[in-house]
């Protein structure tokens, strides 16, 4: 049995007790302790964005590799222009339309941010959360908190309040259990360093919905299509979002996914392999007893997807084969975070 020595706040209590709880946790950020609190994307693991100390606990929490830079989350608009510098006219039409939200804008740092919290990058990620319980610690602590997603470095991200205690209890000094993320996928990462903003994380802000904004073109990191490419985020490059179960994709139109799947669950001998199918709901019916609701839509799915990869590892699921999305820009994102999560395992 693990022992928990991390503080824990759940957010359902009412407003006055939250409140005062709220205050020691922001407490211990400005003693460059680390935090786990709820974002509308996925929960963050925070420590003082300006304390080297403080950013070396959160890789050390994480197990993250040093080189792979944190997010910067803030609560003010102001602090944007104390964090970074040449900010550009299109990074603050980006700022005016999307913030708060699921936005990460990379910028040139200014020097208070220090190299251990960008990964020795002269850039800075910077994004407002819109979550209420993440803006008011920010606000209460007065500070900009660096968060990666808290997961250990190569799980999935976590985006259900039930895998934070198992998983972090041990490694971070306090823990806000909140709803489920809203939102479920990372942000989009968009950088805004030269006259060309590039988008290095697809989520759900998508490209076009940014071009319209800008009014221009906007590009993809050539990395997302092509694989051999070296991805311009560090943390693009890791192998990602891993459950233990072996996760496949599966491509092609309705009738060749359904087509395919159905060949392979006949091939298996199912009392020694426990495999499942997520696909939409309208689907599921073709692969009973083995198929899981992804949900409604891509909207749905992106909240659900890191829920069902960790959920598949609770139920001691070997195989699990994903049926593939192409609705909208979202599903895009859905999509690039599966396929790493099946390194690149593709049928
Ligand atoms: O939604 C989110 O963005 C969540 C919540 C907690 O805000 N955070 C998150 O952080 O997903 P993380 O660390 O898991 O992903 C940050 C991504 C990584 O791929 C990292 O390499 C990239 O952003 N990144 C951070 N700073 C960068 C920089 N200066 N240049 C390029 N990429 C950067
Ligand atoms: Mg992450």
């Amino acid at each position: 049995m693990k022992t928990n020595r991390c503080m824990i706040i759940d957010t359902s209590k009412d407003e006055l007790e939250l409140d005062k709880e709220l205050k020691i946790v922001a407490n211990m950020l400005k003693t460059g302790k680390t935090v786990v609190f709820p974002t509308e994307t996925v929960y963050g693991l925070g420590a003082n964005a300006l304390d080297p100390m403080a950013a070396k606990k959160i890789y050390k929490a994480k197990g993250r590799p040093s080189d792979n830079p944190l997010i910067v989350h803030i609560s003010k608009y102001d602090d944007v222009d104390f964090l970074a510098k040449d900010i550009s006219d299109d990074a603050r039409v980006l700022i005016k339309a999307f913030w708060p939200g699921p936005l990460t804008l990379i910028l040139n740092k200014s020097d208070k941010v220090p190299l251990e919290t960008t990964g020795g990058l002269d850039t800075v990620a910077i994004r407002m959360p819109s979550n209420p319980i993440a803006r008011k610690l920010i606000d209460l602590a007065g500070l900009a908190i660096a968060a990666p997603s808290a997961n250990i470095s190569g799980r999935p991200s976590i985006t259900s309040s039930k895998y934070l205690i198992e998983e972090l209890c041990e490694r971070v000094d306090a823990i806000i259990i909140s709803d489920d993320s809203e939102i479920g996928l990372e942000s989009t990462v968009i950088d805004m360093t030269d006259s060309v903003a590039v988008i290095l994380r697809p989520g759900k802000i998508g490209k076009s919905e940014i071009e319209k904004v800008l009014n221009k073109e906007v590009k993809l990191d050539p990395s997302l299509k092509n694989e051999r490419l070296a991805p311009k985020s560090p943390g693009m490059k890791y192998k990602h979002y891993s459950p233990k179960a072996s996760v496949v994709v599966v491509t092609g139109s309705l009738d060749e996914m359904r087509d395919k799947l159905l060949s392979k669950l006949s091939d298996y001998d199912h009392d020694k392999i426990k495999v499942r199918v997520v696909c939409l709901e309208n689907r599921m019916g073709l692969y009973e007893p083995y198929s899981v609701s992804w949900g409604k839509d891509s909207l749905e799915a992106a909240k659900n997807l890191f829920k069902i990869l960790r959920n598949m590892d609770d139920e001691k699921i070997e195989l699990v084969y994903f049926e593939s999305l192409s609705d909208g820009e979202i599903s895009e994102a859905v999509m690039n975070r599966l396929i790493k999560a099946a390194g690149k395992q593709v049928i």
